[in-house]
């Protein structure tokens, strides 16, 4: 198959992971409890709407049930997205660069995939121009940490002919910080707009795979047709609810990564890093020619960052924000082979 699959960032249970942006923290204490809980449910099938989670969801977030449709992470929301509305040759659009994974699930689809580039300062560029079917904003922006306007992103679901997918995987780090920066509060005008939220990033529930796709009921009902049946299993329904549950957990783990990333971000600015103004658990740093022989350097020292050969990024490295105890090994580690 010609397809050049997605490229995970590496797992290393031995290494520093400042690389997927997972979350620096635990998951909520009531997780352990609820997950314990789920083993006597395991001989049977969990349930395949995951009901009670996308209830407490909705209303945690202010639609209705039917708004709502849980996935196994929320790439396989994209995944159901992908799958419902593209045939071959269709158009699929988003801002370039971006997360990887969009690009892929359109080749699986042999649909088209048109990268357009960010504006000068991140802004978003115009997708709708493209004709696409299904246009893509992660908001904020991985790997830049960068967001939207909200006003542009009304603008593109007014305008676009397909759907507009906006992927949030990021945003409780930008509310944490920044206020209402959300667009759930559009969804009622836009018919058109599916919203994307996952557990893996300030949940701290990345290993239990667990995502959440919020659109019009309509839509819901067609990706709930073309989903796997028990995409979401009995662990991971039990877990998000917990987490759903302990907003104070959430709160406190969102600030604490605030506070983490402005020390990095003091202490980047001093060694004269730059970097766009991140509202995300991670910095999109600007290295310059020497980036690649850092990244492979931190590897050498059991921490991996990301890095990517294109030419767009390959004088970057994204660091995710750990806790205070991994900044300062990163620190004494980058002291040691910056030249
Ligand atoms: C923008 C964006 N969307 C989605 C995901 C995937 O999230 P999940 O773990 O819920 O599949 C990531 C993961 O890094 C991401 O950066």
């Amino acid at each position: 198959m010609a397809l050049a699959g997605y490229e995970p960032g590496a797992q290393r249970p031995d290494a520093l992971k400042l690389n997927t942006n997972e979350c620096a923290w635990p998951p909520a204490p009531g997780v352990e409890a609820a997950a314990l809980a789920a083993v006597e449910g395991l001989p049977r099938y969990p349930d395949p709407r995951a009901t009670a989670l996308c209830a407490a969801a909705a209303e945690r977030y202010g639609v209705s049930s039917a708004q709502v449709l849980a996935g196994n992470g929320s790439d396989d929301c994209l995944t159901m997205i992908f799958r419902a509305h593209l045939a071959p040759g269709d158009v699929v659009a988003a801002p370039a660069p971006t997360y990887g994974l969009y690009r892929t699930l359109a080749g699986v689809q042999g649909a088209r995939y048109v990268a357009v580039d960010y504006g000068p300062d991140w802004a978003l560029p115009d997708l709708a121009v493209t004709g696409a079917r299904l246009a893509l904003v992660a908001h904020p922006n991985n790997p830049s940490g960068t967001l939207a306007e909200i006003d542009a992103l009304r603008r593109l679901a007014d305008r676009l002919d397909g759907v507009l997918v906006v992927d949030e995987a990021y945003v409780d780090f930008a509310e944490g910080e920044a206020g209402p920066c959300s667009v759930l509060p559009l969804l009622s005008e836009h018919a058109n707009l599916i919203v994307l939220r996952t557990f893996s990033k300030s949940f701290g529930l990345a290993g239990a795979r667990l995502g959440l796709l919020f659109a019009h009921a309509d839509l819901v009902t067609q990706y709930a047709k073309v989903k796997d049946s028990y995409n979401v299993d009995s662990f991971a329904q039990a877990a998000g609810l917990a987490a759903l549950a302990d907003r104070a957990w959430h709160g406190d783990v969102v600030a604490r990564t605030l506070a983490e990333r402005a020390r990095l971000e003091a202490a980047l600015t001093a060694r004269g890093w730059r970097w766009p103004r991140s509202f995300a658990n991670f910095l999109l740093c600007h290295v310059g020619p020497e980036a690649e022989r850092l990244y492979r350097a931190l590897e050498t020292d059991g921490i991996l960052v990301r890095w990517w050969s294109q030419p767009a990024l390959r004088e970057t490295l994204r660091i995710t924000v750990g806790r205070p105890e991994h900044t300062d090994r990163l620190l004494a580690a980058l002291d040691r082979h910056l030249r």
